[in-house]
């Protein structure tokens, strides 16, 4: 089965005597057991639940995993994740990722003793000087939030060679449809469920996805005990958004290429970073790694006036935080996704004052353009 189809037909229905052709909401906390020695293969919603089971055999088949677990948020997948460590372990992480994910690493985790140290990950050979004993997890995102910057997993992954390092590779920006980390080497696979995985804006989810049993186990057993998990009405949305995964994705990603040349020509913006662009230093690795160049579009115009002046014209796209949903979305990310890594950090990554994030929707592409022409102040 290819991609899109597995979006539609990626778990089987299990027990379906009514013959209903969707998965239904088991809304049940507990399941009766037949008898003393006999369980239905359900016990308690926190383990598993039928509808939310039925979601992450979806997710699994099409991350080609081992097993997908879905949390109640991508910021719960991340935080479960890094339960695996103890006290004097370090992740190396890529140094430009979402905000929430520094804000774990730099403000909670280090309370535990966890060592984390940033790299530019699309550098391969700062990398390697980073790895040490300690180094536990490399963690990056498939394509950076917001700066696009690309990192060739493959690489990662033979840089790691025998060491015991997890790859974990952050797939959100990319979804499976475009990108599988465990075909290029990854270890475990993160997603923010709330973005183009659900798809309309309208809930949160979280996954972990493992490549190896005795890792799938592990991660089983501290989801199970954190009790993040995905509610069943929940699961059933990611589930019906997951079905038009491959349409949306096709639709948005041809509207962005037309948006980013549309944007590169404007004389009031300054930069586009998309990595559907020949220009962009992550081109060819994007070509080796990924069937699509995704639809973020992050771009810097000539000053904050512009910026906010934009924000406060747009007509058809919105000015709000998050991405991947079917409505496009306008994000400031020196004020909103990223306030919490630090200013310097923030300004030395190239998130300033003149950068806007743009999740590119489903709309007609020309809508959109008209409306950024619009938007911008005349020259
Ligand atoms: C790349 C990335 N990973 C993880 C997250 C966190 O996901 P959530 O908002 O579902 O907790 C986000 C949120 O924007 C994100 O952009």
């Amino acid at each position: 089965m290819l991609q899109d189809t597995v979006c539609v037909h990626g778990a089987a229905l299990k027990d379906n005597p009514t013959g209903a052709v969707c998965q239904p909401i088991y809304q049940s906390a507990t399941f009766s057991h037949p008898s003393t020695d006999q369980s239905t293969g359900y016990d308690y919603s926190r383990l598993q639940n039928p509808t939310r089971s039925h979601l992450e055999e979806m997710i699994c088949h099409l991350e080609n995993a081992d097993d997908a677990i879905a949390f109640s948020t991508g910021m719960a997948a991340i935080a479960n994740l890094i339960e695996l460590l103890g006290s004097g372990d370090k992740i190396l992480a890529s140094h430009d990722l979402y905000g929430g994910t520094v804000r774990l690493f730099d403000n909670v985790i280090a309370n535990k003793g966890i060592l984390v140290e940033y790299v530019d990950t699309s550098d391969l050979e700062l990398v390697v000087s980073k790895i040490d004993d300690a180094t536990k997890i490399l963690f990056c995102e498939t394509l950076t939030n917001p700066m696009m910057n690309v990192t060739d997993i493959a690489g990662l992954k033979k840089i790691i060679g025998t060491r015991d390092i997890l790859l974990a590779v952050d797939n959100t920006f990319l979804t499976p449809y475009c990108c599988n980390p465990i075909e290029l080497g990854a270890d475990v696979v993160i997603h923010s469920g709330s973005k183009y995985l659900s798809g309309h804006n309208d809930t949160l989810a979280g996954f972990l996805v493992s490549a190896h049993a005795e890792l799938s186990e592990k991660l089983r057993y501290i989801s199970k005990t954190l009790g993040a998990c995905l509610s069943p009405f929940d699961s059933y949305l990611l589930i019906r958004g997951i079905k038009t995964l491959a349409l949306r994705m096709d639709r948005s990603q041809k509207s962005t290429l037309k948006i980013a040349e549309w944007l590169s020509a404007h004389p009031r913006v300054n930069k586009v970073f998309f990595c559907g662009l020949p220009s962009h230093p992550g081109y060819s690795v994007m070509q080796k790694q990924s069937k699509g160049f995704g639809a973020m579009i992050s771009f810097e115009v000539d000053s904050q006036e512009t910026a906010k002046y934009i924000l406060n014209h747009l007509q058809i796209v919105t000015f709000a935080e998050s991405l991947g949903g079917v409505e496009s979305l306008m994000t400031y990310p020196l004020t909103q996704t990223h306030a919490d890594v630090p200013l310097e950090k923030r300004l030395q990554l190239g998130i300033n004052e003149k950068l806007l994030r743009f999740s590119v929707g489903i709309e007609n592409p020309q809508d959109l353009i008209e409306d950024l022409e619009q938007a911008f102040p005349k020259v």
